[in-house]
């Protein structure tokens, strides 16, 4: 027996045992005759103490840091208390002890606040994760995983393992592809998604199905996006979008209480793609805190919704307003008290190339009520005070106006106000607001390509009430410059993303269940009656067996531990994760093969081995 406890477990009570305990050294302290040396695993930190009777063994046969130690003692009670460790009541007599196995000096110190570099602790992965935080982040996503299985077991869900050497499942990114030997010049892909296998599940009857499963995409990486990462991945025959929302509002709820203890009763607030892009700039708004978008120019037909300010600046004959596709805006609470210096540095922050924008003006509601700005000379103080109180502003608030082309001044903004609610501490880490987004476009237009793409995948349903309009429509764009009058511009889709502070945890959709509007669908994205039958045969095949409603939504797995967290990295959350090059450092992978492997797959490579 290596070990009677670990280190995490003795306290007062257990004064007086003869206890063996075996982990990695993390400190050793010596003073005079006696040394202490804090044990280390998985579980906690004991303080052990090498007395004058062995202290001499110590000598002769030294430990040092991250040694693994396994020692044999009485538990006694400390005479100086540490109440900051579970133990710190307690340490152990050391009688015996035995090394074994000895430890380089480690690269970097192994403790919370470690002196090691992100690559460093990245080649040494096995090493970072026996730090504290490290330990806790993925006892965190064991606690979400558990919590997800719980939950979905008990609501009848099936968890269904699908293959992973498949062929290309279309979800916007490109794929992972592996040679085949046994089919010289053929390739799989690697899934991007399960998607067409828990419609297929669907068709064979599992009606409620789940997995907790890895996904490849080969794109931009960020610090939410891994190459591979991990969705709760689900499916249901039988349903509306209603059950859906509701059967997954049940689930973040459920891991909300079991991981955080938190008792999430407010229904999950709703949010069409149009209210949010139009009042937040983007489809995946943080609503923790009110700072609505005030859009001073013509509304973009896109959004036919909105409210039309436009009397507001026009006739000022201020050129940068007059000539911008695109005027926006957002009242900063409080603010009106910002130094020059302090908008000064936010204009820098908005000419930064990340983001772009050539200025911005600024407009001070002052608490005396009037309004002076960087605008003056073009705008009167009843304007000015006009455009304030449009943008919802209270005296004391400052109004930041942007102005440029829409798309790029709508991210603008919204990064502004992103960053805004950062630096008023209007995001608060303990707070977690959960949205619905709803109803998207069913299709984007992609102007390199004058073409449709789906705006979440191929399999989306679109709404029942503009099937018609899919079907009647010839997909083919004739004039790009004014493609959102194409009728395609405004199909909305059954589809929902579920958002977190900010962040899209999950998305998924109603799908397409009858081969024929599968077949238009597929139409409208340009793929020929052969592309269809090529990539997608099997699925359409299926669609002719019966297929029942059905309609899924899958979560970014990681990104949700990584928000329960508190943290925006996901790489935090993932054992072994990649580094923003898609590069393994530890394995130093992708690497090249050697040439008996590239001759048996019968692929040549343009790059020369190394
Ligand atoms: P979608 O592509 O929206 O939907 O993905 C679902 C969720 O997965 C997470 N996610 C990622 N997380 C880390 N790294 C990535 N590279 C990455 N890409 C996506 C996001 C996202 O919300 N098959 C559909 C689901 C469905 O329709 O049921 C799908 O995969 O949190």
């Amino acid at each position: 027996m290596y070990r009677s406890h670990t280190c995490g477990e003795l306290r007062l009570q257990d004064k007086g045992k003869q206890v063996q305990l075996a982990g990695w050294v993390q400190t050793i302290r010596k003073y005079g005759a006696i040394t202490f040396v804090d044990l280390r695993d998985r579980y906690g930190v004991t303080q052990l103490l090498f007395g004058e009777s062995i202290n001499a063994q110590l000598d002769r046969t030294p430990v040092g840091r991250e040694f693994v130690l396994q020692i044999t003692g009485t538990v006694i009670e400390r005479s100086n208390k540490n109440a900051q460790l579970s133990t710190g009541d307690i340490e152990i007599d050391v009688h015996q002890y035995s090394i074994l196995n000895r430890a380089a000096v480690p690269p970097f110190t192994i403790q919370d606040d470690t002196d090691g570099g992100d690559d460093l602790r990245m080649k040494y992965r096995f090493l970072d994760l026996r730090r504290n935080s490290a330990r806790q982040n993925l006892e965190l996503r064991y606690a979400v995983n558990r919590a997800a299985r719980n939950y979905l077991h008990q609501q009848n869900f099936l968890d269904i393992e699908t293959p992973f050497l498949i062929k290309s499942t279309p979800e916007g990114a490109r794929d992972f592809v592996v040679p085949s030997r046994m089919n010289p010049g053929q390739f799989y892909a690697l899934p991007q998604s399960p998607q067409t296998f828990k419609q297929l599940l669907m068709v064979s009857g599992y009606d409620r199905y789940y997995q907790i499963v890895k996904c490849f995409r080969d794109e931009a990486l960020r610090a939410d996006r891994q190459p591979e990462f991990t969705q709760i991945d689900c499916e249901m025959s039988f349903v509306e979008q209603e059950d859906i929302l509701n059967m997954f509002e049940g689930l973040i709820k459920h891991i909300f209480q079991e991981v955080k203890g938190i008792a999430y009763t407010a229904p999950v607030e709703r949010m069409t793609w149009e209210e949010a892009m139009w009042k937040f700039g983007n489809d995946k708004p943080d609503i923790r805190f009110d700072i609505p978008i005030l859009n001073l120019k013509k509304p973009a037909s896109v959004f036919p919704d909105c409210t039309d300010q436009r009397s507001l600046i026009e006739g000022a004959s201020f050129g940068v307003f007059d000539e911008a596709e695109a005027v926006l805006a957002i009242s900063i609470p409080g603010a009106a008290k910002f130094t020059r210096k302090q908008t000064d540095e936010l204009t820098e922050w908005i000419k930064r190339p990340q983001i772009g924008m050539k200025g911005l003006a600024t407009i001070r509601y002052n608490a005396d009520g009037t309004c002076k700005s960087s605008i003056d000379k073009f705008y009167s103080e009843e304007k000015r005070k006009a455009i304030a109180l449009a943008a919802g502003a209270n005296p004391g608030d400052l109004i930041l106006i942007v102005a440029g082309a829409e798309e790029r001044t709508r991210k603008a903004i919204s990064e502004l106000r992103l960053e805004m609610g950062q630096r008023l501490g209007l995001r608060k880490p303990n707070e977690y607001k959960l949205l619905w987004v709803l109803d998207f476009p069913l299709f984007v237009y992609d102007e390199e390509g004058n073409r449709w793409v789906a705006r979440h995948h191929p399999f989306t349903a679109p709404k029942p009430a503009q099937i018609q309009t899919m079907i009647e429509n010839n997909p083919t764009i004739e004039d790009a410059a004014n493609y959102l009058q194409h009728p395609y511009a405004s199909i909305k889709a059954n589809a929902y993303d579920m958002v977190l502070n900010g962040n899209e945890i999950g998305g998924g959709s109603i799908r397409i269940f009858q081969r024929e509007l599968q077949e238009k669908m597929f139409e409208a994205l340009g793929l020929s009656r052969e592309e269809q039958q090529h990539k997608f045969g099997f699925l359409l095949g299926a669609f002719e067996y019966g297929a029942p409603p059905h309609g899924g939504i899958a979560f970014g797995f990681d990104r949700l531990c990584a928000l329960l967290g508190g943290s925006e990295s996901i790489r935090d959350f993932i054992a072994f994760p990649k580094n923003n090059a898609g590069r393994d450092v530890m394995l130093d992978a992708p690497a090249t093969i050697d040439e008996i492997q590239l001759k048996e797959l019968q692929i040549q490579t343009a790059v020369k081995n190394s």
